[in-house]
């Protein structure tokens, strides 16, 4: 949720800095700028829309400067437009500003800054802080990184921001709280970011800083950190793991349809090293510590948002069915509000890609006052979260680019049943011939996955028939009831084709009223406990003329005749089958994507990594 790049060295910061931009781009999209220092003076840049539309500004004039920083907005205080666009600069002219996160007191700050003459242009709560460092600068005569030190005192709320100043051209200053920020740390050279996508290609050394802390990179070579406290901090080098071809699209069309079709590997990946089927053997290496913890737990609580929220609800299926401890599923974003009840004994687990939502950072720390033991399921290594949490257990996907989730879902649920599987074989729900049967069929299902997508071509086919809807209708029983859910988020958010997921038996509760003819009906009618129940349920919308399209169990005869429209999908556990049911619903929805002629890896209003509340 917003981008920040910025870039001090030898070389031309202006290529560098829009690289960045486009690597993080996903992480919002509905404006842009840079701000590059040359000649004790500031040229600033910025253009409403995608980065590209900031080029082609910026292609006509002088870009150059060995110091420079960019920012891709997710609007929050003031619309998307060319004012409101990062960066920001101070009343004088002198300092730019870029930031990721929401100043909340910006409205009493810019008060009493008004007060005192100064003047804003933009409804950001950003500029205010720009015109804060410049006040506090200015009137105790302080250097840029102890003015910028001393202002964050006075702020609350979340930022990752980078600061320059044209009256100290050879440092750049950066500082976080609840919102993520990397330095890279190269030859004679340094970079910031939000994560490390924009730096991998030129170092694998960085530091991910703390909450609170403030970095000084400086073009001679040197980086010092302090907190706002005003202790020095020594950096923390560690050396990054990603491979840049993991940032490219790799010849697919867009990144979305790649990472769709790596879920054979990311499946695998996310399984590599914890299982053996030979020997009967699970490992979940991050957990080992809280394995009694776990094992005694009378409750587990899992916490997520979006689609991260439908691998808990999964989750909550496993660790009953599976392991048979009671689960609650909760929305991050009401949980960490409504006073819940946390047991010292409960175990929350929250899951999530980016590791840097806020709502379910702030869940964890909830859990954590309440005295819970707080575990995280996460993909993004080196995130907020699985450094907020306990312990916990990489999902290993790689890099999701696409702002729709997929091949991150798939990695979460195979963590979770490994974890389901874990805890059930330890606390003795499983015995042994079960755990190897479960790791047998879980080795198989990367082929087997590899073999669903062989159904995109259908997927084509049946997108037809939905693309030109208002409306869609998802529907699923047992382990089918999420991936339902999460078939309809990921139509509404990439095609914009209003979408509802809903337990197959509740349609006759309410949603049975809006089957008609044109109404598509997208039933997960695989071979599972509730087989003949959800084929009751397809009977009830062919009476009512609705149209059904049926995920199935290859060799099915009897869905495959009420269905209008069908996909094959190869057979497997009930427990492990959301791996493959909800490959064909991310096929289709990406296919209506593209007949709507939507921007399939930057849906609007949309940001991949949700750090605002
Ligand atoms: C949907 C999607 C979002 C995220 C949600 C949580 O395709 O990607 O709904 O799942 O914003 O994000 P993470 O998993 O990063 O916490």
């Amino acid at each position: 949720m917003c981008g920040i790049v910025a870039y001090i060295g030898k070389k031309e910061a202006y290529p560098i800095v829009i690289k960045g931009l486009e690597r993080l781009e996903y992480r919002g999209y509905d404006s842009a700028g840079v701000a590059l220092l040359k000649e004790s003076k500031i040229n600033l840049f910025k253009e409403k829309g995608k980065v590209q539309d900031l080029k082609n500004k910026a292609a006509n004039e002088d870009v150059s400067g060995t110091s420079g920083m960019g920012h891709t907005r997710w609007a929050t205080h003031g619309e998307p437009n060319m004012v409101n666009a990062h960066p920001h600069l101070s009343g004088n002219g002198k300092i730019a500003l870029i930031h990721n996160g929401i100043i909340e007191n910006y409205a009493a700050l810019k008060t009493t800054l008004e007060s005192r003459g100064h003047v804003f242009q933009s409804d950001t709560d950003t500029e205010v802080l720009v015109h804060l460092i410049e006040e506090i600068q200015s009137k105790n005569n302080l250097d840029l990184a102890e003015a910028v030190r001393i202002s964050l005192g006075e702020v609350t709320g979340a930022y990752a921001i980078v600061v320059m100043s044209t009256d100290e051209p050879d440092i750049l200053v950066g500082a976080r709280k609840g919102s993520p920020m990397v330095v890279g740390i190269g030859k004679d050279e340094f970079f910031m970011a939000s994560d490390a996508t924009p730096i991998i290609e030129y170092t694998k050394n960085v530091v991910y800083l703390e909450d609170e802390e403030i970095a000084v990179i400086n073009r001679k070579g040197k980086l010092s950190i302090k907190t706002i406290s005003n202790e020095d901090v020594a950096p923390a080098i560690q050396e990054l793991k990603m491979e840049i071809e993991a940032l490219e699209k790799g010849g697919y069309d867009h990144y979305m349809l790649k990472e769709i079709f790596e879920q054979p590997r990311s499946i695998y990946d996310s399984m590599r090293g914890r299982i053996d089927s030979t020997k009967g053997d699970i490992h979940m290496g991050g957990l080992e510590e809280y394995r009694n913890t776990l094992m005694n737990a009378k409750r587990i609580i899992v916490v997520a948002c979006g689609t991260s929220w439908h691998a808990a609800l999964v989750a909550e299926y496993l660790f009953e069915d599976l392991a048979r401890i009671p689960t609650e599923v909760e929305y991050a974003s009401e949980f960490r509000y409504r006073n819940p009840v946390i047991y010292e004994d409960d175990v929350v687990v929250a899951i999530s890609q980016s590791g840097e939502t806020a709502d379910t950072l702030a869940a964890i720390e909830l859990a954590k006052q309440k005295g819970a033991t707080v575990l995280g399921v996460c993909n993004v290594v080196g995130s907020s979260i699985p450094r907020a949490t306990h312990a916990g257990a990489y999902t290993h996907a790689g890099p999701e680019i696409g702002v729709a989730s997929t091949k991150a879902f798939t990695a979460q649920v195979t963590v979770l049943i490994q974890m389901a599987l874990w805890i059930a074989y330890n606390r003795g729900a499983i015995n042994q011939a079960k755990l190897t049967r479960y790791l047998v069929e879980l080795e198989a299902i990367p082929a087997k996955v590899e073999k669903t997508l062989k159904c995109a071509e259908y997927a084509k086919e049946l997108a037809k028939m939905i693309a030109s809807s208002d409306n869609a209708l998802y529907l699923g029983r047992g382990y089918n009831f999420p991936i339902a859910l999460e078939g309809a988020l990921k139509l509404k958010e990439i095609s914009y084709i209003h979408a509802e997921g809903y337990p197959a038996a509740e349609m006759k509760h309410g949603p049975i009223a809006l089957i008609d003819e044109n109404m598509p009906v997208i039933v997960l009618a695989t071979k599972n406990s509730q087989y003949e129940k959800t084929v009751s349920n397809i009977q009830e919308v062919k009476a009512r003329k609705g149209k059904i399209f049926a995920i199935v169990t290859k060799g099915d005869t009897e869905v495959k005749e009420m269905a209008d429209y069908y996909i094959q999908v190869p057979d497997c556990p009930e427990e492990l089958s959301p791996l493959i049911s909800s490959i064909p619903l991310q096929l289709i929805s990406y296919e209506v994507a593209l007949l709507r002629e939507c921007n399939v890896d930057q849906p609007r209003n949309l940001a991949k990594s949700v750090t605002v509340e």
